[in-house]
């Protein structure tokens, strides 16, 4: 390799300078790098914590699934840039334009002024046209998304504000009997719409957003080569080869696969943010804290790299990770992993060793801070209980309003037994309850304890108390509000 004068000048630098040039490096990448915060919980820590938590390990980025009041008052002169977004269920409501030039007045021209809320795109809907959907938003989508981005414009913030669908994967696909992303293309049902959807974003100049979950092709298939999931190859990995091109992770090659897709129909340039990327670490044989932290590894070291992908070399590429922090009322139907998302759990605390800026210096994230516990009362089987005959009934029901997905094969509380399994739906069903005496009964099966019956891999979790939480939040979020609408209109009044 030849020296250049510039790399020999590097030499004789200072390290304290060294030291500035690799931060300004690693906080490219930071900048880059977005979280998906989703609130399907039934105990959420409050927004303001999440945001601090957020600031604490250098995020700059969130994108939301709503437009709610209070998280976005927390957001509210933070400089976190923002996703926000409309349900699928509303998007109905959106083909009205009025509508939806309402929903932007109250959900984004509302906090758009100096100190308030960074809000960088909206998401019209959430992955509407998933094939498990049977078409339901097809017909409402367009219509949708073409009022809010009008609305946008109209409202002068269609500049700096940009719609976009988050859509999965399942929307493109390359062939079976030329499976290469060279040959990528819109599903058959969509091909239509999805033509003149990514018009209309080029008209724009909107991205195109897209949900990439290497963990679910794993998930789904049992002969998938496992190392195909991740970066940094193996001995499981045979090459998609494509025109010449080696490609060794099903991250780039599903990337690609999309790029084709865009080119087919006149965009092969057009922008294209991440939505969605992760890997859960319970609910799943597959779905651990050693495979996420080799996958999240190897992700921010791409990142990091601006490698781009074969089809897109040499580009940084706009990333959210999904997600933020684990979700226990999350729909299980594709599976129980779905509960377990989250780069933190439930209440801020890091699962894994982990280096957002991609320079390997893999340590634990900054833990939420000044988080409300509930008092460490645990709710266990009570094995003095003179008839058992009614335990897979309360378990049943326990498990019915309470997560108890870490209770499967090859979980992190897979293998207890019945007694074992008892307990801990017991106790899950206690904490969601907030402690109640009364959660802690099941018809004299169960008994408090202050002892942790936790194991070595099992967490038997006491919850975070979010009652007087909540209730200091709902305050703080209307006298919050107040302002804004008073400042909002401060601020039009001068313009
Ligand atoms: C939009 O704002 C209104 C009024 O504040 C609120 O009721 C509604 O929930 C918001 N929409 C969403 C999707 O959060
Ligand atoms: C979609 O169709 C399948 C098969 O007919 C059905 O089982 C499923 O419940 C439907 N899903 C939705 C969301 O309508
Ligand atoms: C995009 O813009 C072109 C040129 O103005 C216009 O003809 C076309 O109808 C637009 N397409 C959509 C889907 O909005
Ligand atoms: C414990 O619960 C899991 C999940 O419901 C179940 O698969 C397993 O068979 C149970 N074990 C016993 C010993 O009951
Ligand atoms: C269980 O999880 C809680 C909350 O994250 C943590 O504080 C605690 O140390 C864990 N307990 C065990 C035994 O791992």
């Amino acid at each position: 390799m030849i020296r250049s004068p510039g790399m020999a000048d590097l030499a004789g630098l200072r390290p304290w300078l060294v030291l500035l040039m690799a931060m300004a490096a690693a906080s490219t990448t930071a900048d880059a790098l977005g979280m998906n915060w989703g609130t399907q919980a039934t105990h959420q820590l409050p927004p303001k914590i999440v945001v601090k938590m957020l600031q604490d390990n250098g995020i700059k980025k969130v994108k939301l699934f709503d437009a709610d009041e209070e998280t976005l008052s927390a957001l509210a002169g933070s400089g976190i840039e923002v996703m926000v977004a409309i349900p699928n269920v509303l998007l109905d409501r959106m083909t009205d334009y009025d509508t939806a030039k309402e929903w932007v007045r109250r959900n984004v021209s509302r906090y758009h002024f100096d100190g308030g809320v960074t809000i960088k795109y909206v998401a019209v809907g959430n992955e509407p046209f998933l094939a498990a959907y049977n078409n339901t938003f097809d017909k409402v989508t367009l219509p949708a998304l073409k009022n809010v981005q009008n609305a946008l414009n109209e409202a002068g913030l269609g500049d700096t504000i940009k719609t976009t669908v988050p859509l999965n994967a399942d929307v493109y696909f390359s062939p079976q009997d030329k499976p290469v992303p060279s040959e990528g293309r819109w599903r058959a049902d969509i091909t239509e719409l999805m033509t003149e959807m990514v018009q209309f974003l080029a008209n724009n100049s909107a991205p195109f957003t897209v949900n990439i979950y290497p963990f679910i092709s794993l998930y789904l298939n049992d002969d998938f080569p496992v190392d195909f999931a991740f970066f940094e190859g193996g001995p499981t990995l045979t090459p998609v080869v494509d025109n010449g091109i080696s490609y060794t992770n099903v991250f780039d090659a599903n990337f690609d696969t999309l790029v084709a897709a865009l080119k087919s129909v006149g965009h092969g340039d057009m922008p294209v943010v991440v939505g969605e990327v992760g890997w859960p670490t319970d609910g799943d044989k597959h779905a651990t804290n050693v495979y996420a932290q080799r996958f999240y590894a190897g992700l921010m070291k791409r990142l990091a790299a601006n490698a781009g992908t074969p089809a897109r070399p040499n580009q940084y590429i706009e990333v959210y990770l999904f997600g933020l922090l684990d979700e226990d009322i999350k729909s299980v139907a594709p599976g129980d992993f779905e509960r377990h998302w989250g780069i933190f759990k439930f209440d801020g605390q890091p699962k894994f060793p982990l280096d957002l800026t991609g320079q390997g210096q893999n340590t634990m994230l900054v833990p939420a801070q000044g988080v409300e516990y509930l008092s460490r009362t645990w709710c266990v089987i009570n094995t003095n209980a003179q008839n058992m005959d009614k335990l897979a009934d309360n378990i049943n029901y326990a498990c019915t309003y309470a997560d108890c997905t870490a209770l499967g094969y090859g979980s992190s509380c897979g293998g207890m037994d019945s007694n074992g399994n008892a307990s801990y739906a017991f106790n899950a069903f206690f904490q969601v309850q907030n402690q109640k005496d009364e959660a802690c009964d099941f018809q004299g099966l169960a008994i408090p304890t202050q002892t942790d019956p936790s194991t070595q891999t099992c967490n038997f979790t006491i919850q975070i108390a979010t009652t007087s939480a909540a209730d200091h939040r709902r305050s703080f979020g209307a006298v919050a509000a107040a302002l804004f609408v008073l400042m909002a209109h401060f601020f039009l009044l001068l313009h």
